[in-house]
């Protein structure tokens, strides 16, 4: 069993409310899993220090199950999308204060959603690209330390013992879709996890990719089963495949193979779990507000704007050519 899934912003104004992407995601011949864009990050569901919010979470939860979708919860403990609080605290954190709220927040989250969670990306983006590998500097690092990782970890490790839950805990990035040394260091982040007991279960690969720039066939291949050689699953979890706009022939073309090459190497690896898309549309996606002058990155296109009807892509021919 391997699952397509997606990522998706609802409820919402913009796709959440927009009958045709609503009509699709709800398709469960198409997306036997979903991902929440946003809904259960830390500014949603923890705006102010020990009150929680779950109204978003819940909704997409019930969204998803309605239609028999698998749900990778995402993500308890990340650098970007905090609250004020975290961020700007009124009194400066020490290493103590902020490892108790650091293992709150993923305790009572995690405990809020139990199984209705497939799993949890426990920490999101632990690593830097410069030097490659390096631990990413955050408020969580640059207060606790590398230890922050560990402790979020040993608070999921903990919580999901506590309540007896079969959710699995990841650690998700980007970059670590080939053989270069943030892959290297990721393998090493399972290893410790291990090595200190505590639950891992598998790695996320993003792949956030660029037309022609996506990593060979082979090489995804390998550096799955690096990670699956240490006793882990993986999941392609953020899958888009962004060109220069405006698109041509060539460059969708491209775009296809691009994406056809990433689920074909989850599929021949035994534990690839699934691949997901970071959202199915060109409409919602957050590529071209992020990378001004590309975007063009998903399977959809809606021709004539929001809430009007969905195209398929020739990256969609991809996807399911490869399937
Ligand atoms: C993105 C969302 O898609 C946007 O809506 C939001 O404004 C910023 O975050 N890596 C991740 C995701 O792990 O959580 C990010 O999602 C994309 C990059």
């Amino acid at each position: 069993k391997r699952w397509l899934g997606t990522a998706a912003d609802i409820p919402g104004t913009g796709e959440g409310a927009d009958p045709y992407y609503l009509a699709e995601f709800s398709n469960a011949n198409e997306f036997g899993e979903a991902t929440p864009a946003n809904t259960m990050k830390f500014f949603a569901t923890e705006p102010q220090q020990n009150v929680f919010n779950f109204t978003g979470g819940d909704y997409f939860v019930q969204q998803a199950k309605a239609s028999g979708k698998e749900i990778r919860c995402h993500n308890l403990i990340w650098a970007n999308q905090l609250s004020d609080w975290v961020t700007s605290p009124a009194v400066p954190w020490t290493n103590a204060t902020l490892t108790a709220a650091l293992r709150n927040h993923v305790t009572k989250v995690i405990e809020h959603f139990g199984d209705d969670c497939y799993s949890w990306d426990v920490v999101n983006e632990p690593l830097s690209d410069s030097p490659a590998g390096a631990w990413a500097a955050n408020v969580w690092y640059n207060t606790i330390g590398e230890e922050y990782f560990f402790q979020a970890f040993d608070a999921a490790t903990q919580a999901v013992k506590a309540n007896n839950l079969a959710v699995k805990l990841y650690v998700n990035d980007y970059n670590i879709e080939y053989l270069g040394n943030k892959s290297i260091a990721t393998q090493g982040l399972v290893k410790e996890l291990k090595s200190r007991g505590l639950q891992i279960d598998g790695v996320g690969l993003e792949s956030h990719f660029i037309a022609g720039e996506t990593p060979a066939k082979a090489d995804q291949v390998a550096n799955m089963q690096a990670f699956t050689a240490l006793d882990v699953d993986v999941v392609v979890t953020e899958l888009d495949v962004r060109l220069d706009l405006p698109a041509t022939a060539a460059s969708e073309s491209q775009q296809k193979l691009d994406y056809y090459n990433t689920v074909a190497a989850c599929v021949s690896v035994a534990r690839c779990v699934g691949v997901v898309v970071w959202d199915f549309v060109d409409t919602y996606s957050w590529i071209p507000s992020t990378f001004p002058g590309q975007g063009y990155g998903d399977l959809f296109l809606q021709p004539g704007g929001a809430n009007t009807p969905l195209v398929k892509k020739e990256a969609y021919d991809g996807v399911l050519e490869a399937l």
